[in-house]
């Protein structure tokens, strides 16, 4: 009898991934558990989609099963000082082995705040935090409670996305977490974020409140040769044919970004079923393609934005990457002056389109440039 292959689409894209879908990343697990189980902070840093979140989960998943208490917080969803405070504390509770004894115990230990709880619609604990409105939020009571309930082993402390405190007039806020936290020596922190530029100026300059917090550490793509053996696999198993070269090209086409491989090869996947279960350079082009349609609006929502000289620059920078403020390019591609030139990249920067290595423009999103090349 022969095994039935199995139909289902092996890559994920989108969410945080976990195994079967979850790539390597062996010696950065080895490395941070053996960092953060010593107590030592980390700062973790690289662009969008390569692959953070997902490393951070599936190590606190890990470490939360050798008994670490663990607590993950996303400032993506963080807009005040008070929601913040709300998100952890709430995801202090859900460290803690039973509620109810929890509650008594975090409650004893707020002495200015009155928890408020109910359940929602999943069962997990809900929480606002009520306090003497007439006084400033007593964020410090929050901020030291992993400190106050550590026993032996440090709990372990994410910040996710941490460089959007910025805009939550960061300056504040951070001095007030970084005082708290100077102390915490059961704790270890992890701050981590996409805009690296942002998240290393908060930990490199002197005149920043968590200046030298913790270890820099920059999460770069997953080897070239790991991606493909997985990829590899990951046809045969589940019955279509690709040969090396094809799943290279996959590899090169999507930049080797994390996000974008499984992007590209969830959706070559998809094509190839309909090709008799066969990957050929037809099948991912047809897949290739699929993805610009589907990314259609939100690509032209983004430029249809942009103004008629930022469009020229992106274009002029899809044509050549390096040394885009010299004269002779700026001539050459008929741009106006090199400030204007810099407010535009500086923009695309922001914005998380382009990403500068040296002096080399890159596109975030390996398709975007090839949605682009069709204007
Ligand atoms: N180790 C990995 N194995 C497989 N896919 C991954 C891995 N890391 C990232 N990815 C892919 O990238 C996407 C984005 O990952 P995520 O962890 O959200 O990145 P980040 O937090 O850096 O923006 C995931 O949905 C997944 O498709
Ligand atoms: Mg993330």
């Amino acid at each position: 009898m022969t095994k039935k292959k199995t139909k289902k689409n092996p890559f994920r894209y989108g969410i945080a991934v976990d195994d079967p879908y979850f790539v390597d990343r062996e010696q950065e697990l080895k490395d941070l558990d053996q960092w953060l189980t010593s107590g030592q902070s980390l700062v973790i840093y690289s662009s969008r989609r390569y692959g953070k979140t997902s490393l951070i989960l599936k190590l606190l998943k890990q470490l939360s099963k050798r008994g670490y208490k663990t607590v993950y917080v996303d400032f993506f969803k963080v807009y005040s000082r008070s929601k913040f405070a709300e998100l952890y504390y709430r995801s202090i509770l859900e460290a803690m082995p039973s509620w109810e004894k929890s509650i008594r115990k975090l409650s004893a230990l707020t002495k200015s705040i009155r928890p408020v709880f109910s359940i929602d619609q999943d069962g997990r604990p809900l929480v606002t935090l009520d306090w003497n409105k007439a006084t400033p939020f007593p964020l410090d009571e929050i901020l030291d409670l992993p400190q106050k309930l550590a026993g032996g082993k440090p709990w372990i402390v994410v910040f996710d996305e941490f460089q959007e405190i910025n805009d939550l007039n960061g300056e504040n806020f951070e001095k007030e977490m970084r005082a708290s936290m100077i102390h915490h020596d059961k704790v270890s922190y992890v701050f981590q974020g996409s805009r690296s530029h942002m998240l290393l100026n908060m930990f490199t300059r002197k005149n920043r409140a968590f200046y030298q917090f913790g270890k820099l550490f920059e999460l770069k793509k997953i080897p070239e040769d790991v991606q493909q053996k997985f990829l590899e696999r990951k046809f045969r198993d589940s019955g279509i044919e690709a040969t090396p070269d094809i799943i290279q090209e996959i590899i090169s086409r999507s930049g080797n970004v994390p996000h974008y491989v499984q992007y590209l090869a969830s959706a070559a996947w998809e094509h190839s079923l309909e090709n008799d279960g066969t990957l050929d350079s037809k099948t991912l082009n047809a897949a290739i393609e699929k993805i610009l349609i589907n990314q259609n609006d939100y690509y032209l929502s983004y430029y249809e934005d942009l103004t008629a000289h930022q469009k020229k620059v992106l274009h002029a920078i899809l044509q050549d990457n390096k040394n885009i403020f010299n004269a002779g390019y700026i001539e050459k591609y008929r741009l106006h002056a090199v400030s204007s030139v810099q407010r535009a990249v500086e923009r695309f920067i922001k914005d998380g389109v382009l990403e500068k290595k040296g002096n080399i423009y890159f596109f975030t999103d390996p398709f975007f440039p090839a949605w682009l090349e069709k204007m």
